[in-house]
């Protein structure tokens, strides 16, 4: 079987953002101490995967690429790709249809946030289904996401988008791991009343055929999409805490990098070296002198 690849989707007009969002892409904005990509970039590094396109505007990809090059500093590697307008997250799986070529698919938002005990231990087993899975987490909110109503059993019975009269709290988070087919249902749909191509209705043809896993996030678990600058905010305070609190960091992807031995000793003390002065990189210093085993 051909490795999983991951998609990063850090596209969008980020209108929710503005004025900030004017000049600047949302993924770049630092969530507490670190630009809000690395979050979602260390959720696909935790699953294991190295290979990784990053889609975003034609205004905003040159950041990504100047912040992350071709990402072997940190043992993967990065393709970028350019979504000429927001015209719905599944698009992306058709702009990345040459990356993809014959491999499975982890498609994951760049505004979403994860953080919770044995997360990485999840994703990898997740990662090693065949079939398409689906993560979800309970929201007081429901009239804002994608909702998943599952049965008994826990097998998926019916999602929607944004739906009025929500039938669960359950959300449809942004991270998708899909067989090789996804491709193809998203060049077949037509676009939505919004006129984007909805990555909903990708889940529904997935479910419909019986081939779509809910693997429910309990809460333990944190979630949360930083599309408002409520959010935002509170990601950010989650993060200082947690940092503060353990002497740990949220996000961090050269220790991760590190820690699955995709970098050596001397490629993280060269990295430190340019992070010179920064608490990211005196952190980095500790991760290399292995405090914490
Ligand atoms: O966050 C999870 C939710 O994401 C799911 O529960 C929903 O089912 C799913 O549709 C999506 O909800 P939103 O409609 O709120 O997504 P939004 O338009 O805010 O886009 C999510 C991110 O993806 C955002 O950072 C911008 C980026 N994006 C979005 C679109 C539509 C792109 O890069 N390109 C796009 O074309």
């Amino acid at each position: 079987m051909q490795n999983r690849k991951g998609i990063l989707l850090a596209g969008g007009s980020g209108t929710r953002l503005h004025p900030v969002t004017k000049i600047i892409s949302k993924q770049i904005l630092p969530l507490y101490d670190k630009p809000m990509i690395y979050y979602s970039m260390s959720v696909l590094m935790l699953a294991g995967i190295k290979d990784i396109l990053i889609i975003s505007t034609p205004r905003d990809i040159v950041f990504f690429k100047n912040l992350f090059q071709n990402g072997r500093y940190m043992g993967i590697n990065l393709s970028y790709e350019i979504q000429e307008q927001p015209k719905g997250i599944a698009q992306a799986l058709i702009i990345a249809s040459n990356f993809i070529g014959k491999s499975s698919i982890a498609l994951m938002l760049g505004d979403n946030f994860f953080y919770g005990n044995n997360l990485e231990e999840i994703l990898i087993k997740t990662s090693k289904k065949k079939t398409s899975t689906i993560f979800a987490y309970e929201v007081n909110d429901p009239t804002r996401y994608g909702i998943v109503s599952t049965n008994k059993k826990g097998i998926p019975t019916k999602i929607s988008e944004k739906p009025k009269k929500p039938e669960s709290n359950f959300a449809v988070t942004g991270l998708y791991f899909y067989e090789n087919q996804a491709v193809d249902i998203a060049q077949s749909l037509k676009p939505s009343s919004r006129n984007e191509l909805e990555i909903t209705d990708v889940n529904k043809y997935f479910l419909n055929k019986k081939k779509l896993n809910v693997q429910y996030l309990s809460r333990g678990f944190a979630w949360l999409d930083t599309g408002t600058f409520e959010s935002f905010f509170e990601a950010s305070q989650l993060i200082r805490t947690i940092e503060n609190r353990q002497g740990i960091k949220i996000g961090c992807l050269e220790e991760i990098a590190f820690n699955k031995g995709w970098i050596k000793s001397n490629d993280l003390k060269k990295i430190i070296k340019d992070l010179n002065k920064s608490k990211y990189g005196e952190y980095l210093k500790k991760v290399l002198n292995n405090r914490w085993k």
